[in-house]
């Protein structure tokens, strides 16, 4: 096949996608197991969403909020677009909440998958400090008031707490510079380094394979146990047969 074995022979993606896509996994791993796909999705629709208002928003204090109205009651599917962007922000959060306890639940962290965990730790602070920063950027009463208590908590902050909140404010009170400074950290710092993040977190989970659940008893290895009742599945799914015919 002409274009996907140039491409083999000089890069080996095809290869890494052939192996990504075909590779083993445990037979008895569940439902719970997809949120971390789930958390990936949620993550680009705020990527992709975001890059689209970015197109539209105006990151000062006198154009933030019109800027927002503008794409809401203007552009035209802009009032989607900010909805899925707004809402979205709190469906990631949910389910890279969802996400960590059933690692933890399942004791996913353990042995081997130990630096998995660490790196997903700095991917739930990176996400929350998403939500922070984007939560400022409409620029109107709550932006500004929930701004002013997150400062104030970060301000309270042990040993850095009072520099980072210097550093994020970017003057005396909050006004145009925490603006510019959150907006940059909102759409470059965060997303970037949580897209680095994401690639190091899938290449662990490919590197060590997704680990089966505790009750599992493939992976405990006993096999001398009895094993689990196989639920039937459709027999029109498993034989396709002509329409009107008697499955065989
Ligand atoms: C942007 C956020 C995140 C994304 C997109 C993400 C994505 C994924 C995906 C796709 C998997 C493999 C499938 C699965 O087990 O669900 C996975 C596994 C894993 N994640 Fe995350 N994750 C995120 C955040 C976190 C957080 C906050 C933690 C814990 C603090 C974490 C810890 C782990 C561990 C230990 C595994 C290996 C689990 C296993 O092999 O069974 N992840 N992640």
């Amino acid at each position: 096949m002409y274009p996907l074995d140039w491409l083999e022979e000089r890069s080996g993606l095809v290869g890494g996608v052939r192996y990504f896509l075909f590779r083993n996994v445990p037979s008895d791993v569940d439902w719970f197991q997809t949120l971390g796909s789930a958390t990936l999705t949620a993550f680009l629709v705020q990527a992709i969403t975001g890059v689209i208002l970015a197109m539209y928003y105006k990151p000062s204090t006198k154009e933030a909020y019109p800027s927002i109205q503008h794409i809401t009651n203007d552009v035209d599917f802009g009032w989607l677009v900010r909805g899925m962007h707004r809402w979205g922000a709190s469906v990631f959060i949910i389910l890279l909440f969802f996400h960590m306890a059933r690692v933890f639940l399942y004791g996913a962290y353990k042995y081997p998958r130990e630096l998995n965990w660490i790196v997903g730790v700095f991917l739930l602070i990176l996400g929350m400090f998403e939500g922070f920063t984007g939560y400022l950027l409409p620029y109107d009463q709550t932006a500004y008031w929930a701004t002013v208590v997150g400062m104030n908590i970060t301000g309270n902050g042990p040993f850095v707490g009072t520099v980072l909140a210097q550093l994020m404010q970017g003057g005396p009170a909050i006004g145009g510079d925490t603006l510019a400074r959150f907006y940059s950290l909102h759409m470059l710092v965060a997303p970037g380094l949580i897209f680095a993040l994401i690639g190091l977190h899938l290449y662990l989970v490919i590197r060590l394979g997704v680990s089966s659940p505790p009750w599992s008893k493939e992976a405990a290895g006993r096999e001398d146990l009895e094993p689990e009742p196989k639920t039937p599945a459709r027999s029109g799914l498993v034989t396709p047969t002509m329409r009107g015919r008697p499955t065989p």
